[in-house]
């Protein structure tokens, strides 16, 4: 199954997360979007990102505009966030709107911001429960 894992991250929180993930289903590399290469036929597509005052970044916003069902045809959308996790939903809607199936469970973690807040995060229990995920996901589909 075609497997791709793309992020948007501006301070490498949702990246580790995105490489955990690829380590865990032995995609070649996780990718911070928009890719060298647009998706073609990807069967699922794992999409991360992170949370800036309030949303996901534009372009994560329009990297999504750029798809379409030749392209992607399942998505599990998955993140990080200083405490509030909405950047998810919003990129979960976007993708539905392409006429994308998005499977419903997510993945979501905090991750450090200036100095001090969340501190260490996403830590080792993070990336262990992004594989979880990651792998769920995997099996789901592919049965
Ligand atoms: C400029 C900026 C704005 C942020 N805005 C929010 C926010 O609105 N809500 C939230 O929960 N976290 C917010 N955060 C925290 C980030 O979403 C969090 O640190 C996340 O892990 C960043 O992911 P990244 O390292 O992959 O870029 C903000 C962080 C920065 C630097």
């Amino acid at each position: 199954m075609k497997t791709w894992v793309l992020y948007y991250s501006r301070g490498g929180n949702t990246k580790k997360i995105a490489e955990a993930m690829a380590e865990e289903l032995e995609v070649p590399k996780a990718e911070q979007v928009p890719p060298a290469y647009p998706p073609e036929n990807v069967q699922l597509l794992f999409l991360g990102t992170g949370i800036y005052a309030g949303k996901p970044d534009s372009k994560m916003v329009e990297f999504i505009r750029t798809l379409n069902t030749d392209r992607v045809k399942n998505a599990a959308v998955f993140g990080t966030n200083g405490g509030q996790d909405t950047a998810i939903e919003t990129v979960k809607s976007l993708l539905r709107e392409k006429g994308i199936n998005v499977i419903d469970e997510t993945f979501s973690c905090k991750g450090k911001y200036f100095l001090f807040i969340n501190r260490n995060k996403p830590d080792s229990e993070d990336l262990k429960a992004a594989k979880v995920f990651a792998r769920k996901v995997y099996d789901s589909l592919k049965a």
